[in-house]
This record gives structure tokens, sequence and C-alpha cells, in this order.
């Protein structure tokens, strides 16, 4: 990147800088750590203060709709409801649902009761009643910008043990949050997502993941909540992923439904809980765009 562009031309993140004033240390330093043999992410996937400020917007229905649904949300409800109210507020909205036909899925949301992990396809015999947990992952696409972020349910009361899940998987996110640091391995931040998880008692999916996310649905780096210190790719300003951890009552081990070829379960039948939230890296640490 910094061979191509001379000094005093404009800086490739459109900010109207000359590129000397603006991203050309910032490069430097990338391919310094490239150079290094640490792991940092395609110079493509760093995302300009432009391209942020449209993920932005799309996040903002992103929310909105996730803020319809917690409002609506009930015991009675059926899942295929959900479906039609994320599908008409992200549409009302200006947006369109990210998961409809993504590679197949046949839905707007994924809803995930109890001992599904995620993926759960919305359906009209499936209804919600008093004690299920449920997450309900809504993604949008917004000229063009993706967004993704889930949050979890319970309905009416439910059992301490399953609103104990529900609060600790939350926690598990909000450290992983704390934990993103520009320059550092994106390992620290699953790691001490992890441990919290097994502090408390639970374990944490292996096989599924966070991802990059903006200019595409699923971008790299892939991201895992069970990673080890000081490995994976370093976080750089202006890289956007998701901090997504499933975590089980139960054993980690998990299966896909064969028959509609989305639906993951947990293999004990134990419940699973899920948040998803999107972050930014920035200078100093990260800002957290949809939760
Ligand atoms: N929203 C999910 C995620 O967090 C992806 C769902 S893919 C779908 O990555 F096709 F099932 F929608
Ligand atoms: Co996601």
């Amino acid at each position: 990147m910094s061979g191509k562009i001379g000094r005093n031309d404009p800086c490739w993140c459109a900010s109207g800088k000359k590129y000397k004033k603006c991203h050309e240390a910032f490069d430097q330093k990338l391919e310094l750590l490239r150079q290094k043999g640490l792991p940092v992410i395609d110079h493509d996937l760093i995302k300009t203060p432009g391209q942020i400020e449209k993920i932005k917007e799309s996040c903002k229905i992103n929310i909105a709709v996730l803020d319809y649904v917690q409002e609506h949300i009930a015991a009675g409800v059926t899942t295929e409801e959900i479906n039609t109210w994320v599908h008409q507020e992200t549409v009302k909205h200006g947006g369109i649902p990210a998961p409809l036909d993504y590679e197949g899925f046949p839905k707007s949301v994924c809803t995930s009761i109890n001992n599904v992990v995620c993926h759960g396809i919305p359906c009209e015999e499936e209804v919600l009643k008093e004690g299920d947990i449920i997450n309900v992952d809504v993604s949008t696409i917004y000229q063009g910008y993706f967004s993704d972020s889930s949050r979890m349910f319970c309905i009416g009361q439910v059992s301490p043990e399953r609103e104990r899940l529900v609060q600790v998987v939350k926690e598990c996110v909000d450290i992983g949050i704390s934990k993103v640091k520009p320059w550092t391995p994106i390992g620290n931040m699953g790691h001490a997502v992890h441990v919290h998880a097994l502090e408390n008692g639970y374990t944490v999916v292996r096989e599924i993941g966070g991802h990059g996310v903006g200019l595409e649905f699923h971008e790299d780096p892939w991201v895992s909540y069970v990673s080890e210190e000081n490995s994976g790719v370093l976080m750089v300003p202006g890289m956007i992923f998701t901090i997504e951890p499933m975590v089980n009552m139960g054993s980690d081990k998990i299966f896909t439904d064969e028959e509609d070829g989305w639906t993951v379960r947990t293999e004990d039948g134990k419940p699973s809980a899920q948040w998803e939230v999107m972050v930014l890296v920035t200078e100093d640490g990260c800002e957290v765009l949809c939760y």
C-alpha cells in the first residue's frame, strides 16, 4: 500500500488529507509488523471513515429492529411472527434482512430457543412459552453495508439456572469488549471470554465463532472464543468484527440438524445462550456499533 501512494497524494481512506498526514504512519506500522511475521489482516478489511459511517447506519437499523422485537416478544408469540416483525421493520427502515436467502437460509432472522445453539429457523408451529430463553439474531444490509447483532430474551419467569446462563453470556461479551485494544492479538479477547464462561461452570462452542463484518456479511478474520492468549490476528484501528460467544450450560458438543441443514443444537439437550455485538477497533480501545 505505502509503495503505491505518493506521500503527497490523497490518503486511501478518502479523508481528503495528504497520505503523509493521514494513514502513512499507520501503514508503515502494519507493514513492519507483517515483516516481523505477526499476523495482520488484509489491508482492504480496514474500514475507511466513509465506510464506517455507512456501516453505522446499517447498525442503527439492526438496533431498531432488535428494540422492536424486545418490545413485543412474549409467551404465545410464534417464531414466524418474530420473522415477520424483523422483515417488516428492516424494510421499513430501508434495509434488507441479510439472512434471507443467505446460502439458502429460508427466513429473515435466526431464532434459537433453549437447546438450540444458533441458526434456528422461524416457523409457525414454534410458540414461545413461559420459561423459554431465546436468541434473536438480526442482520441488516443497508445500501450494501452489513450489520449483525443478537440478544437473548427470557420469556416470562425463567428458572434461575437459565437466567444465570443468559446473564453470564452477556458478561462474557462485556469482558470481550473490554479486551479489544489496538495492536494486541484477538486471541486475548477470545481467551478472556472463555475464562469467564469456564469460571461459571459453562462451556463455549468451539466450531462456530464470530467474524469480520461490514462490507460483507462474513469477512475475515474468523473469531474464536476458546482461543489462547497471544494468538490470532492483531486488532488494528478500523477493523470491525463481532463478539458472539455461544455458551452452553452443559457440554460444548453440538450438532447440526440433518433435515433442515441449519439448526444447531447442543448434543446433551441442555440450554445454550448467545449475545452478539459488533465492535470497531479504535486508537484507544473500541466502539460498540450494535448491541
Ligand atoms: N447472524 C449469524 C451470525 O452471527 C449468521 C447467520 S447466517 C444465516 O453470523 F444464514 F443463518 F442467517
Ligand atoms: Co455474526
